[in-house]
């Protein structure tokens, strides 16, 4: 749902002749969500973007799930996870359900032009930057970047050598991510009382053109994987317009919402998919009525399952637990929890927090990939027996 922006040259009205240099007509593509009833984008390209001039079949990598049973909380230690291959193919799937799928990677090397036809994806980058390149031109991200990337852009990362790459990424099997409806306009423009605006999102900064035939493109699609080889190179494209493209926004820029009182989970949403959500938690002043109790309290998710991707910060409500930085914990539907003994104690008086955390909430419980059983540490679920 970002709003309207252009790039590059556009007839000054869609869907008339638009000529190229030689007098030949460039190629009109209409990118548009949920049939032509939602967001999208009018693309021009130098070459008819069917061609094909070969498909093959890709073998997937056995990404095999297993239902959180018997039922328990869990933490997981990515950085424990194998470093290596690049943003698409180096990730290690840790949870997932129908309706969404989260993978962590860490690695060094560029992708390939990636397609994801199955639902939009959103990086959250932990640490490393570079640029999204895609047929909307190139994205600059770093650190604490939420990347959005819509469903069937062609894209590929080309990453800086400042650091390893480390992101988590968050995939919708079907449909598509943005700010949350309570925080839009009927127009779909963010209201005042949303954490964020509009100019907290940023598109991409500029087109590529690359001249090259026979390119291939990785596509991600519900029966695999398939390798699409263009007649033309996808990035040809010399202007485009509309509200669907690739943006960034960074978790610096969500601007906590805070009270005399603890304030619920809610006022951390950042975005929502197809029954999920994601939300920011990010260094803030605590409650300031004279007895509140910064600390979360207990609760019992009745409809979600609830992981926590820990960034950066000392996470007062989870100490002596073994969460650091890098760690995911998840608090499963059917568990209650709450922050570990003495911990509620210990934030009395405590005027803020530098915790910068990123958390999804699913409506449907959460299965285990194997990024998940090779990073669990199986002591998670007893922390909070001491001192209690
Ligand atoms: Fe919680």
């Amino acid at each position: 749902m970002p709003y309207y922006r252009q790039m590059g040259e556009i007839p000054p009205k869609r869907h008339t002749q638009f000529r190229r240099d030689d007098g030949g007509l460039h190629t009109e593509e209409l990118m548009g969500e949920e049939g032509f009833s939602y967001d999208s984008a009018l693309l021009y390209h130098l070459y008819p973007p069917t061609a094909l001039t070969a498909i093959e079949e890709v073998e997937m990598e056995d990404q095999a799930m297993s239902p959180n049973h018997p039922l328990r909380p869990r933490h997981f230690k990515t950085h424990k996870l194998k470093e290596g291959g690049d943003p698409v193919t180096g990730r290690h799937v840790l949870l997932s359900n129908s309706d969404v799928s989260i993978s962590y990677v860490a690695c060094d090397d560029d992708s390939g032009l990636f397609r994801n036809a199955i639902g939009d994806e959103v990086a959250y980058i932990e640490a490393g930057s570079g640029r999204l390149e895609s047929v909307f031109g190139a994205l600059p991200f770093k650190m604490g970047d939420y990347v959005v990337i819509p469903s069937t852009t062609i894209h590929r990362w080309v990453l800086d050598d400042d650091a390893t790459f480390r992101a988590l990424f968050i995939e919708a099997s079907g449909g598509h991510v943005g700010p949350p409806r309570r925080y839009l306009s009927r127009n779909g423009q963010l209201l005042e009382h949303a954490p964020y605006c509009e100019r907290d999102l940023h598109g991409p900064t500029e087109l590529i053109l690359v001249d090259e035939e026979e390119v291939d493109v990785l596509v991600k699609h519900r029966g695999g994987l398939t390798r699409f080889q263009f007649g033309n190179h996808p990035f040809d494209v010399v202007g485009w317009d509309g509200c669907l493209y690739p943006y960034t926004f960074s978790i610096h820029d969500f601007e906590p919402i805070t009270g005399r009182i603890h304030q619920p989970p809610p006022v951390h949403q950042t975005f929502e998919g197809p029954n999920f959500v994601i939300c920011s938690f990010v260094p803030r002043k605590f409650d300031y009525h004279p007895d509140s109790i910064p600390a979360p309290y207990h609760h019992s998710n009745v409809d979600s399952d609830e992981m926590i991707f820990y960034h950066e910060g000392n996470f007062m409500s989870r100490k002596g637990s073994g969460i650091e930085p890098g760690s995911i914990s998840l608090h499963p539907g059917g568990h209650t929890h709450g922050p570990q003994p003495g911990s509620v104690a210990a934030s009395i008086g405590k005027e803020g927090t530098e915790e910068l955390a990123v958390m999804v909430d699913t409506f449907k419980p959460l299965d285990i990939g194997p990024g998940g059983w090779d990073s669990e540490e199986d002591k998670y679920a007893w922390t909070w027996l001491e001192g209690r």
